[in-house]
């Protein structure tokens, strides 16, 4: 059987970073390390750091004085930063740095009198970070149609970002309409392509394969996606470990080809491999 792994599975460079970082620092303290926010949603890759000293906490003020604390890949907003810095909260700032690139944006043209628009879904933690670095006071737009419920005004300055995950399309639909609708108006193109070129990896691969392994959580909204792609060209197996699998699964099939969703991590995937290499 032979087993070929789509180029880009798994981790995005920021959530790599993120996790080797938060790592690291538990392997050199002995004390319990606070995370603002699930690091990422893979409950077996959570429990792993949780074994090891890890306390996930919902609030900067369930952490104690002085003590160590994880800002997630996603970010959090200027205040989150100011409130530890009066609490003596030692930050390890793990911000993907696209996102930070995006916080340093809002923040530069709100100070310069413009008004910052997002694009990108208002309940995600990225999004609620990049608008706590511009007052709280972004107008956040999630698709097309919502523009026509909200108040522009052609005399102000406006400066529009968007979600690093976002859709490519939806953002160029909201920029042409905007561009019709503004006179002032900064558009930047803050999405990221990892997402992008992890479904093109997976497209790739599905071709080349008999059959399609999909690793990664079950309501993550990335692998779904990918398992999408994957059935449209070979039969495909979605998993969360190692565990769901069984030899009779590839009965039939000779070549298979895997990938895994954003938040899955290496050793995940590692034991997926050698589990179908040893069939
Ligand atoms: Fe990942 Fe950073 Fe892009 S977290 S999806 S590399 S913005």
């Amino acid at each position: 059987m032979e087993i070929k792994i789509a180029k880009n599975a798994g981790f995005c460079f920021g959530v790599k970073r993120a996790m080797k970082m938060a790592w690291d620092e538990l392997q050199k303290s002995d004390e319990k390390i606070y995370a603002l926010g699930p690091l990422i949603h893979n409950k077996q890759a959570v429990l792993k750091y949780e074994e090891n000293g890890l306390n996930t906490i919902e609030k900067v003020s369930e952490v104690p004085h002085s003590k160590n604390m994880i800002i997630r890949s996603h970010g959090v907003g200027e205040y989150v930063y100011k409130e530890s810095e009066q609490k003596d909260i030692n930050i390890i700032d793990t911000t993907c740095p696209f996102v930070k690139k995006i916080h340093e944006i809002a923040k530069k043209y709100h100070s310069d009198g413009f008004k910052v628009i997002v694009i990108g879904d208002s309940k995600h933690p990225e999004v609620i970070g990049i608008n706590g670095w511009c007052n709280n006071e972004a107008i956040i737009i999630k698709t097309l149609s919502e523009l026509d419920n909200i108040n522009l005004d052609k005399n102000k300055k406006y400066c529009v970002v968007a979600q690093t995950t976002i859709n490519v399309d939806l953002y160029n639909e909201i920029l042409e309409a905007l561009s019709n609708m503004l006179d002032t108006v900064v558009f930047n193109n803050t999405i990221c392509s990892a997402t992008k070129v992890r479904q093109e990896s997976a497209k790739e691969i599905s071709r080349e394969v008999d059959m399609m392994v999909v690793v990664g959580g079950k309501h993550s909204s990335n692998t779904q996606k990918l398992v999408q792609i994957c059935k449209t060209f070979v039969p495909t197996l979605a998993i969360e470990t190692v565990d769901e699998l069984t030899p009779n699964d590839f009965i039939g099939f000779e070549k298979i080809g895997l990938t895994a969703g954003a938040s899955t991590p290496d050793w995940i995937i590692e034991e997926v491999v050698s589990f179908i290499e040893k069939l």
